[in-house]
């Protein structure tokens, strides 16, 4: 394109200096080639602002138009993506994060949990699991021993004794603890009639210790939610539904990076077939059978330290 043709092409509304039409800059005529379009399409990002923004979109739109190219996408396909796309959004809302449950099942949220937690996992801290969709804000803040089983939840007796350390295994005090599992019918609350608001749901304070405890039930493993795209996606793929028993954690202290993690029991039949691919090693514990058939849980979570962030809660 010459140079009048292309001042020619700037939209009449928009001032010369936000169109972002620059010599060199990738708008020049374009050759119908994938190689040249995806020149233009990335030069179309340099001058995005934010550096870690155009990073990650630099490396975005170079994957996507090599995925196109290696499957040789067609336009219908494209459109059934799109579409799929605009289903996980409105099947998301206050009862269910279909979008959490996406990056679940495709292992995204397990691999993003790894790369963040690379430094600690390398200084023996404790691995990560995902958070899940069913994280609700404001659990009610409970004693240390209380009992997160309403009266009448049906099940095993479990008591959870836990300590929060620093990586060199100091006690760290007034951490947070958020916990939430599944009743032994495997429903969180927010899924279960039966179940009353918060059931199975707490936050804890660490005690000078670094020291948390409570009652509960033992959990039971259950089907993820298959009532959307995420399930028609799992049905297409011909996969089992089913994750592990479980009790989820996070852990908020200051000076420490958040720690998001799951305790899986060891003796559930699908302990080594999680379908969001959370049940790693070390999170697989034994919940231990006492004289009077009640169980226990005891758990060191290790910290790295840094900076503290409340992650996005799904649920209100
Ligand atoms: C959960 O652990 O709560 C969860 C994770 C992924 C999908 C569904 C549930
Ligand atoms: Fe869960």
């Amino acid at each position: 394109m010459n140079e009048s043709a292309r001042v020619a092409a700037v939209p009449p509304t928009l001032p010369e200096a936000d169109t972002g039409f620059e010599p060199g800059d990738g708008h020049e005529a374009l050759a119908a080639t994938p190689e040249a379009l995806l020149q233009a399409v990335l030069a179309a990002n340099r001058r995005t602002t934010n550096p870690r923004l155009r990073q990650i979109l630099d490396a975005l739109l170079r994957h996507l138009h090599a995925f196109a190219l290696e499957v040789g996408l067609s336009y219908q396909e494209l459109e059934v993506g799109l579409d799929f796309l605009v289903r996980i959004g409105k099947a998301t809302g206050p009862e269910k994060h279909e979008g959490i449950l996406l990056a679940d099942i495709l292992g995204l949220a397990t691999l993003v949990g790894l790369i963040d937690a690379k430094q600690a996992l390398a200084a023996g801290g404790t691995e990560p699991a995902l958070i899940g969709p069913f994280w609700r804000a404001a659990q009610p803040l409970r004693e240390n021993g209380a009992h997160i089983a309403e009266e009448g939840t049906p099940g095993e007796r479990l008591f959870v004794n836990g300590r929060v350390l620093s990586l060199d295994g100091k006690p760290i005090a007034n951490a947070r603890v958020e916990t939430w599992q599944a009743s032994p019918g495997g429903l969180y609350e927010n899924q279960d009639p039966d179940q009353v608001d918060m059931n199975l749901r707490g936050r804890f304070e660490t005690d000078a210790d670094g020291r948390f405890s409570f009652r509960s039930v033992r959990p039971s493993g259950y089907a993820v939610p298959v009532d959307g795209p995420c399930g028609e996606l799992l049905h297409a793929q011909r996969r089992a539904i089913m994750r592990p028993a479980h009790l989820h954690f996070i852990v908020m202290a200051n000076g420490y990076k958040t720690l998001a993690t799951q305790i899986f029991d060891a003796e559930d039949p699908n302990a080594y077939r999680d379908v969001v691919f959370g049940a790693v090693g070390s999170l697989l514990h034994r919940f231990e059978r006492q004289p009077d058939d009640s169980f226990r849980l005891d758990l060191d979570l290790k910290l790295e330290p840094g900076t503290m962030r409340v992650p996005m809660c799904p649920l209100p």
